[in-house]
């Protein structure tokens, strides 16, 4: 249990973000925000030392004004949360800690390193990153995928290993092409060992999902012609 000044701090921060992003249509929904923070959550039950505080707050905040919708600028996200935290008068540690999350939080390339510098930022990134595969992962890549005009799957173009952020950044394939440049890869890339095991069942579907969508495409299930 947080003390009460902490959760009102919380509370406001919740009803703030879920107001901006009610209704988002790429799959960085208010409901997205809302799973990360209830995951969050529970890894912090399971990792001992984890300012719990600091990891709602990033949690929160973590998409609050992402470079993919604010022109690239990777200031973007830090910039708004603490202006909003600020006006709630959070202490300036815990404002530099939450910023440090949303810096840092970002899948950058498949050969690019993401490391976290605090605990929090393990954890929620984690939460952000167990939300991007399974069923619900499929169905977010799919959503993202149509917001941009995506084909689904174009077999003539190979996915890539990206190297830089940039590459991954400016980087236009079909949505099957993203499953191979990032989601696949995601439950080696966890922190701890409360998401490792949560990511068990839902990299097991993604595989499937992605064994039985080119199944389909190909028309292996199908009688021959
Ligand atoms: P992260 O917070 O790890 O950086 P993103 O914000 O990049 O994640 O992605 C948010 C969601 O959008 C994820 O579910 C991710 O798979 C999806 N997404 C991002 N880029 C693409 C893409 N090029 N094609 C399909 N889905 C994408
Ligand atoms: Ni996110």
């Amino acid at each position: 249990m947080l003390e009460p000044s902490k959760q009102h701090i919380i509370d406001q921060t919740a009803a703030f973000v879920r107001e901006k992003f009610l209704g988002e249509g790429s799959g960085h929904d208010w409901e997205h925000i809302r799973r990360v923070w209830q995951t969050t959550r529970a890894l912090a039950h399971d990792t001992t030392g984890a300012n719990v505080y600091v990891a709602e707050l990033g949690a929160l905040l973590h998409d609050v004004a992402d470079w993919k919708f604010h022109g690239g600028d990777e200031e973007a996200g830090p910039r708004a949360a603490r202006t909003w935290l600020t006006s709630l008068h959070v202490e300036e540690e815990a404002i530099q800690r939450v910023e440090a999350i949303i810096r840092e939080i970002s899948f950058k390339g498949l050969g690019v390193a993401t490391p976290m510098s605090t605990v929090e930022g393990e954890l929620v990134q984690d939460a952000d990153r167990l939300d991007a595969i399974g069923a619900i992962g499929v169905a977010r890549a799919f959503a993202y995928g149509g917001h941009k005009g995506r084909p689904l799957h174009d077999p003539a173009i190979p996915p890539v290993q990206h190297d830089s952020f940039e590459a991954y950044k400016t980087n236009t394939a079909p949505t099957i092409n993203h499953f191979y440049e990032k989601l696949l890869h995601l439950h080696e890339r966890l922190n701890t060992p409360a998401a490792r095991s949560a990511a068990v069942s839902r990299q097991a579907f993604l595989e499937h999902f992605l064994a039985q969508f080119l199944r389909e495409w190909s028309g292996e299930d199908l009688p021959p012609v």
